[in-house]
């Protein structure tokens, strides 16, 4: 399970990235970089996080014209992340350009292709919110099929999703489309401001490849021991 929990490390400051990763290193093999770890470190932040052994997901959200997009997924592939994701709602073009470019890139850069993960609707996001944001004619488990079927035929490897959209985006997609999951919440931590959530034993159960996890092991006081925790709840413990 270990290689299937990823740690938000969502965080502006480096002593707390240095303290929580510290205390993880030999419990989880990723971690999540967002904007915040991002533009506090920069890219010293890939051969730091490889030294502690971490893999590292680059969670930038991409979401710009094709051309653009592929330039940062390439630039992003050189610098050694090893899962990058972007906005499915970006569109099929923009999806198949960063597909290609991280592909040359790796193979430029002689280092394997980072799994490439389309976004389809935020886990904050509920069905209320979803009609009043979006306006669409479909519900929100469909448009999260159809933007998850729109990434695997652009090439991607899976999609961030909720784990309650799990079993329709397998059905749909497959067994080998990889499936990420936020919007994990056990029983002991708060929701925060995240709304189709399902525990870790759940979002596992339901057929997760990786679950992503926050605030629950980076806020509290002992993170190596909600990692633990969360670790022995995906096992079934
Ligand atoms: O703290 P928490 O466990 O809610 O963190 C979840 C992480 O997953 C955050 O970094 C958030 O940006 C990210 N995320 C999400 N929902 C998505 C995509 C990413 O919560 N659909």
């Amino acid at each position: 399970m270990k290689n299937r929990l990823i740690v938000a490390l969502d965080t502006d400051d480096g002593e707390e990235i240095d303290w929580v990763t510290d205390m993880l290193w030999n419990k989880v093999s990723w971690v999540k970089i967002g904007f915040q770890a991002y533009t506090t470190v920069g890219d010293d932040i890939f051969p730091w996080m490889r030294e502690r052994k971490f893999k590292t997901f680059l969670d930038l959200k991409f979401h710009d014209i094709p051309n653009t997009v592929a330039r940062d997924v390439g630039t992003m592939t050189k610098h050694g992340a090893n899962m990058i994701n972007m906005h499915t709602s970006g569109g099929f073009d923009m999806m198949q350009a960063a597909r290609i470019s991280a592909k040359e890139a790796a193979k430029e850069a002689r280092i394997t292709r980072p799994k490439l993960l389309g976004v389809t609707i935020l886990t904050s996001i509920d069905e209320q919110g979803f009609q009043s944001n979006f306006g669409s004619e479909r519900e929100l488990t469909e448009q999260v099929v159809f933007l998850a079927t729109q990434a695997k035929e652009a090439g991607l490897d899976g999609v961030v999703a909720s784990p309650l959209e799990i079993e329709p985006v397998r059905k749909a997609c497959g067994d080998k489309f990889l499936i990420v999951t936020p919007g994990i919440r056990p029983k002991w931590a708060e929701m925060g401001d995240q709304r189709r959530t399902t525990t870790p034993a759940e979002a596992i159960n339901r057929g997760a490849d990786y679950i992503v996890v926050g605030r629950p092991i980076i806020e509290d006081d002992d993170p190596s021991e909600a990692a633990e925790r969360i670790l022995d709840e995906m096992k079934g413990m």
